[in-house]
């Protein structure tokens, strides 16, 4: 039998999604070796294999198809544009996608146009602002901490990702208006869910399961 492949964005991400394959039995005992540098794994009795990767590239591994399945945030999904189906919501993670700053930008992001925004998402920065607002604003990429554009005078709002606050409040910066609410999804290539529809359905069957029992 073919073995069907997991890509799962590592971290705390893929470490919660495979406790919740392990409460529908999917489980991959070689994953669990902090010590090991093996990329990939293989459950040889299910037929599974797994690996971790970047977030930014699981859909790009679930687009080719060198990953039949892809566990990611909503926020990689939505920043990456790639061809895939999304699944499942599996509920992990859950936190917003925001447009923050200082209270003082609150007008400027209300009305204005021709501010800088700094973010690690340029294109869900861009589609929200030049789609959905009709704004036009210049949108600086960063790669991280990106809470010091506004303090040090790079951008007057950062469009990022807010959980429980806590680094905006101690930079002195608020949610100003919020885009979308993010969770890890699970994601599908296109091919593999019509070539492998029965055994890939019966993992989205049992996931879903999984989940309605923890809720
Ligand atoms: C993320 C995000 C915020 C923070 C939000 O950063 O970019 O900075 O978490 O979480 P909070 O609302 O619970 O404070 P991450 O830790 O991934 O690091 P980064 O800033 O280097 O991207």
């Amino acid at each position: 039998m073919r073995e069907i492949t997991f890509a799962l964005a590592k971290g705390r991400l893929a470490q919660n999604a495979m406790r919740l394959l392990a409460q529908m039995g999917i489980t991959c005992t070689e994953m669990q070796d902090p010590k090991s540098r093996k990329l990939i794994f293989t459950n040889e009795d299910l037929h599974l294999r797994f690996f971790l990767a970047k977030a930014s590239d699981v859909p790009t591994y679930v687009e080719y198809g060198a990953a039949d399945i892809g566990i990611v945030g909503k926020d990689t999904i939505l920043e990456e544009g790639r061809r895939m189906y999304e699944v499942l919501d599996l509920g992990i993670g859950a936190c917003k996608m925001c447009v923050c700053g200082p209270d003082s930008a609150r007008e400027l992001v209300a009305r204005g146009e021709n501010f800088r925004v700094a973010t690690k998402y340029p294109n869900i920065a861009k589609d929200y602002f030049f789609n959905r607002k009709h704004q036009t604003v210049e949108i600086i990429k960063l790669n991280g901490s990106v809470e010091l554009g506004p303090i040090v005078g790079l951008a007057d709002v950062i469009v990022d990702i807010v959980e429980t606050g806590t680094t905006l409040k101690e930079n002195g910066l608020m949610v100003l208006e919020e885009i979308c609410d993010l969770s890890a999804r699970m994601v599908v290539n296109e091919v593999s869910m019509k070539m492998e529809h029965d055994r890939i359905e019966e993992i989205i069957r049992g996931l879903r399961d999984v989940l309605l029992q923890n809720s």
